[in-house]
């Protein structure tokens, strides 16, 4: 494993969840008023249900503000599977934290949105840690593989095995949205220190690919081998081929 990346692999989803959370309320201590990225997705929930625990015994994130990497577009933030409506429920309102930002995924020109976000997280200065997911295929946000990596926001066409894996959130699979707004390459790079989550048997094999795989567009999270301070929790079965 690279020295600029540090593993912890925990028993199972539960402990990756709390372990998460031990690190992710560290960050928050050193800058209570610092700048967070937020991910979505089945993988950081058990991080968010022990944030917010932690909150409930007093730990207090109501001073950080937040960027999450990504949307779908077209959506409504009431859409229950929409990345606004997640956030909400999970984190905004349970940890108690006002100043939030989520790409628009209503927006009529999604163009403009992608470029109105990255002035907004430019203008906000450093993230102090970035949280991560990895999809089944490398992405992180919805940076997809690709012949390059996408540096700045961007609108991107998810890939058919992306819509696929998150046909299981929707009600019907064909109310997945073909498109999402995402955080590009170069924004995520730029935060302080990387908090990777990967949980199950089914991320094992592109886990291993990220991290010690060739950096390559084709698996978007390998770039994080040339980030300074990645951190990674994983469960055994994620863990399995590292
Ligand atoms: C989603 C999100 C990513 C997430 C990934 C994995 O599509 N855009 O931010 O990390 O796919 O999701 P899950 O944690 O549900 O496996």
């Amino acid at each position: 494993m690279l020295r600029n990346i540090t593993l912890h692999i925990t028993e199972d989803y539960a402990a990756m969840g709390r372990k998460a959370a031990e690190i992710f309320a560290g960050a928050v201590k050193e800058s209570p008023a610092g700048v967070f990225g937020f991910a979505t997705g089945s993988t950081p929930e058990g991080l968010y249900k022990e944030l917010a625990k932690m909150h409930a015994t007093g730990t207090r994130f109501d001073g950080i503000t937040t960027f999450n990497l990504d949307e779908y577009h077209p959506i409504q933030p009431g859409n229950t599977q929409s990345y606004h409506y997640y956030m909400k429920e999970r984190v905004f309102g349970p940890l108690g934290i006002k100043n939030t930002h989520v790409p628009d995924g209503e927006a009529t020109d999604p163009l403009a949105e992608c470029a109105r976000y990255e002035a907004r997280l430019t203008a906000a200065g450093e993230m102090a840690m970035q949280i991560l997911g990895i999809g089944h295929n490398g992405h992180i946000g919805f940076n997809e593989p690709g012949e390059a990596f996408a540096r700045l926001a961007s609108y991107v066409p998810l890939t058919p095995s992306t819509i696929e894996a998150n046909a299981r959130l929707f009600e019907d699979p064909a109310m997945v949205p073909r498109h999402a707004l995402t955080i590009g390459i170069h924004a995520i790079m730029m935060a302080k220190r990387i908090l990777l989550l990967a949980s199950g048997a089914g991320k094992a094999d592109i886990l291993a690919r990220a991290l010690q795989g060739p950096i390559t567009p084709q698996v978007p999270a390998s770039i994080l081998q040339l980030h300074p301070c990645v951190t990674v929790v994983a469960d055994q079965a994620a863990a399995a081929g590292l």
